[in-house]
């Protein structure tokens, strides 16, 4: 089952759903607000809050018990190198945090989603919230789960290039961007930037990949994840909202890019010793140098160094040489040959080679 809007509730969904079959989840939960009475703006208009019917329960234990059911069969669908976001403001998010590491989830980060509008505190009685939490968490602490750490740097809006960090800051969703009902009112209380979920998708996922959402509401996560090229499967209980989500990604084609890809993490492409010996860019009974130029290694016909009367690796014989405390460093950024009597860095031979080498 793929890219489907399955207009439904999640308790009665998620069980449906094949084990180990999903590679993102992302959750926005009702939250629980416990609002009463009607809120006024300072000029006397009605605020129109998350006071919706769908975020009713009838006390904390029951907030409680559908947290851990839904968190339940998530964990159950999620593959081993899968991963689940849930956001929440502090109405549930200590709720949700507690049950999920009562039920076995690893967390990897909590994000502070800073909103940069947020609604202000009307009656001036506490501080404003303009803040909403995001848990990324895995299956279990060993797993090994997807995360683009250069497509995160690459999307820093903070900082382009460096490293992301765990404070993010988007707009409450507004504008053209915000879904409208037939009336020209808001359609949801609570959609969520279509920016954020591109980030989220985009760094802990692949294209191809499919992304559950058990709480989709105007399909902002189908929206992201279809302009990303994953699958996505999404449950909302309100017909309503379903049917204008469906008309919204009508309008969303996949987006080739650099980011989709996650171009900036593939690995380049490993390459032996012993096969550029073989292609002729080292000779066996070669010097491999230090930066001094004097101090060296003798490069044998399998790739690895004889130094001091010992054949060992490049990497090991690296630190010996170069009488460092680790036992073993990269060995491409310390060892150099003489080309045309230049000291030329093994790396660069490496990098011409895989250029001229390059698998399709
Ligand atoms: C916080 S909103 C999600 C908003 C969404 N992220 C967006 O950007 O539009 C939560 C949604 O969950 C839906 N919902 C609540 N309980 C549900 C349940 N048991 N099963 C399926 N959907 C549910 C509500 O109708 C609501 O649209």
């Amino acid at each position: 089952m793929q890219n489907v809007i399955i207009n439904s509730d999640s308790l009665t969904e998620l069980p449906r759903l094949p084990s180990e079959s999903i590679d993102l989840i992302f959750a926005d939960p009702p939250y629980y607000m416990r609002t009463e009475g009607v809120l006024y703006r300072t000029e006397g208009t009605e605020f129109q809050g998350c006071n919706d019917s769908w975020d009713k329960f009838d006390s904390l234990e029951d907030y409680e018990s559908f947290t851990i059911q839904w968190l339940t069969e998530c964990r159950r669908l999620l593959k081993p190198s899968g991963s689940i976001w849930v956001i929440g403001s502090m109405q549930c998010i200590y709720t949700i945090g507690s049950a999920m590491q009562k039920l076995g989830y690893w967390l990897i980060n909590d994000i502070v989603w800073h909103k940069t509008n947020p609604t202000p505190n009307f009656m001036g009685t506490r501080l404003n919230n303009s803040h909403e939490t995001l848990i990324w968490a895995v299956k279990d602490k060993h797993s090994k789960f997807t995360f683009h750490y250069k497509t995160a740097k690459a999307l820093n809006s903070e900082a382009s290039g460096r490293q992301m960090g765990s404070v993010w800051r988007f707009p409450v969703c507004s504008g053209n961007e915000r879904l409208k009902d037939s009336s020209g009112h808001k359609l949801h209380s609570t959609q969520k930037p279509l920016a954020m979920l591109e980030r989220i998708i985009a760094i802990s996922s692949n294209i191809g990949d499919t992304v559950l959402d058990p709480f989709a509401g105007t399909m902002t996560t189908a929206a992201a994840a279809k302009k990303l090229g994953r699958n996505y499967i999404m449950i909302e209980r309100d017909k309503t909202y379903c049917s204008y989500g469906a008309e919204r990604l009508k309008n969303i084609a996949f987006e080739d890019s650099e980011i989709s890809r996650a171009e900036f993490d593939v690995k380049p492409q490993r390459v032996r010793m012993s096969e550029m010996i073989k292609a002729g860019c080292f000779k066996a009974g070669e010097k491999f140098l230090l930066n001094d130029g004097i101090e060296y290694a003798e490069l044998q016909s399998d790739g690895k160094l004889l130094y001091n009367g010992r054949i060992i690796d490049m990497h090991t014989c690296a630190a010996l040489a170069k009488n460092l405390r680790a036992k073993r460093v990269n060995g491409f950024d310390f060892w150099y040959v003489l080309r045309e009597n230049e000291l030329v860095s093994i790396r660069i031979i490496r990098e011409n080679y895989r250029n001229n080498n390059k698998e399709e």
